[in-house]
């Protein structure tokens, strides 16, 4: 166990020798080792401090000694060289971990990543530049008789490299040689030794040292895996992939109460309520824009600290997250201009510049904001793993919400007008008659 330890650590030829080394030093460190034991002759030959050296000439026991160092170091490197770690051989789809982490595959939202790993496409893991810039993982089948896949291994960069050389070799896509006949599902025979011990949430990492495109990659039904005349190793396989599943479903809801219910409520007070008493319209829109803008920010954060859209452009999760960037800009700037606001004029006042600017700006960039932000959650609905209908029926919902809101302030708007008008009609009519 030890030893299989420190062979991780040192991969390679040192073990034995590391092995050796340490059973002498500990037979030296007892001064007494079993009686029958090669370790104890070995100690009794090395250690000039046992009983049975103690007492000899000091003449000797230098000599012993310096043959003492010089047969441990014979030793040493005697065996550093002789002793190779055992390479394992492991066979399986490669997956990139932005596939795994999305839940879904980036190019077909409709397949779920881990369980059919065999329609992911080549040009998936290697032209996508959000795929192709995260760790590569081989997957395989899950002893449970579980649908989904299990995280396998871990390859290290030598390892990512040979099967993206590969991929573009074998495989149909935008970045590869051409000739090459696998479109999805690529899988790969990796022979390497274990670098890394799996933990509970990471698969062990492989240092590789030879990959080939796996049989099965040609011919999925094909029985050989390329492992034949290898080890074929026992891997701590990790079934439970959390991913992005739980951040997606976090910011996609914050940002439907915030983007979707909050904020175009408030806007939708302030354009078609200041016909009501005591700026009631400036008390719903103030309270309601910042709790909106809360909680969107709150949604916001869950996206920047979980995803990571920006490092490939060209897909709909990018377009996604520039659209969601430049709304939370547009967003957070309006309570600070807010601020900053002149103020409106007095009655029979004319209105000044510069509050007609602020108007200008807060309005437009209030209404850019929300119409934006209505365009990111529609894409938000496909970019998510899961629940998308649940998501699209919550968004029809608050857009109906937003609707039946406006339109209930207008039609209160135009009955109020109404109403002043006809008190100001039967006022005239009573002035008239007096
Ligand atoms: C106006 C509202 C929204 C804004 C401002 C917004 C903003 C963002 C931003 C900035 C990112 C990228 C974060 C990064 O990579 O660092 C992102 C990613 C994401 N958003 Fe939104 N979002 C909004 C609505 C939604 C909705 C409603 C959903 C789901 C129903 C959603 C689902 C996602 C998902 C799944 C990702 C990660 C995509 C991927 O990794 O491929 N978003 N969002
Ligand atoms: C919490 C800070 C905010 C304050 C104090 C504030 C204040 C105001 C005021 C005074 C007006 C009336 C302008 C006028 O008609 O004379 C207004 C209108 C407006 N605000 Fe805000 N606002 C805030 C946040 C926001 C946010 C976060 C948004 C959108 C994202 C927004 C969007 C709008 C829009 C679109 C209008 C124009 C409504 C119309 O057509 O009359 N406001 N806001």
């Amino acid at each position: 166990m030890i030893f299989q330890r420190i062979n991780n650590i040192f991969p390679g030829k040192r073990v034995m020798a590391l092995g050796t080394f340490l059973t002498i030093a500990i037979g030296c460190s007892n001064n007494k080792g079993p009686n029958n034991s090669l370790t104890h002759d070995l100690t009794k030959m090395v250690c000039p401090m046992t009983p049975e050296n103690h007492g000899k000439n000091l003449n000797n026991t230098k000599k012993s000694k310096m043959k003492i160092h010089c047969f441990v170091l014979l030793l040493f490197f005697a065996t550093w060289e002789s002793v190779e770690a055992k390479d394992v051989c492991v066979e399986g789809f490669v997956m990139d971990k932005y596939c795994i982490d999305l839940g879904v595959l980036l190019d077909n939202r409709a397949v779920r990543t881990l369980e059919n790993p065999e329609k992911h496409s080549v040009h998936c893991l290697v032209d996508v530049n959000l795929c192709l810039n995260t760790e590569f993982n081989i997957l395989l089948p899950n002893p449970s008789g579980s649908p989904a896949f299990a995280l396998a291994l871990r390859l290290d960069g030598a390892g990512k490299q040979m099967a993206i050389d590969k991929a573009r070799v074998s495989g149909i896509c935008r970045s590869c040689a051409g000739g090459g006949t696998i479109e999805h599902g690529f899988r790969g025979t990796f022979i390497g030794s274990i670098a890394e011990e799996a933990t509970s949430s990471k698969p062990a990492l492989m240092a590789v040292k030879r990959m080939e495109v796996s049989p099965k990659a040609f011919n999925q039904s094909s029985l050989d895996d390329g492992c034949a005349g290898f080890d074929r190793m026992n891997l701590t396989l990790i079934t439970d992939v959390a991913g992005f599943e739980k951040p997606s479903i976090a910011h996609g809801s914050l940002m439907i109460i915030g983007w979707g219910f909050l904020l175009p409520t408030g806007v939708a007070s302030a354009r078609l309520l200041k016909h009501r008493p005591n700026a009631l319209w400036f008390k719903i829109h103030r309270i309601v824009q910042v709790l909106g803008l809360i909680v969107a920010v709150c949604g916001w954060g869950v996206a920047l600290h979980n995803f990571d859209v920006f490092s490939g452009p060209g897909t709909t999760s990018y377009s996604h997250g520039v659209l969601g960037m430049t709304v939370m800009v547009l967003g957070l700037l309006q309570p600070f201009n807010a601020l900053i606001r002149p103020h409106p004029p007095e009655a029979g006042e004319k209105k000044a510049l510069a509050r007609l600017i602020w108007e200008i700006v807060h309005k437009s960039s209030g209404y850019i904001a929300v119409v934006l932000a209505a365009v990111t959650i529609c894409f938000g609905t496909f970019v998510i793993c899961c629940h998308n209908t649940e998501f699209r029926a919550a968004w029809i919902v608050t857009l109906a919400w937003v609707l039946c809101f406006s339109i209930y302030c207008a039609f209160d708007g135009y009955k109020y007008r109404k109403q002043t008008a006809n008190m100001s009609a039967s006022y005239k009519k009573k002035e008239d008659m007096s």
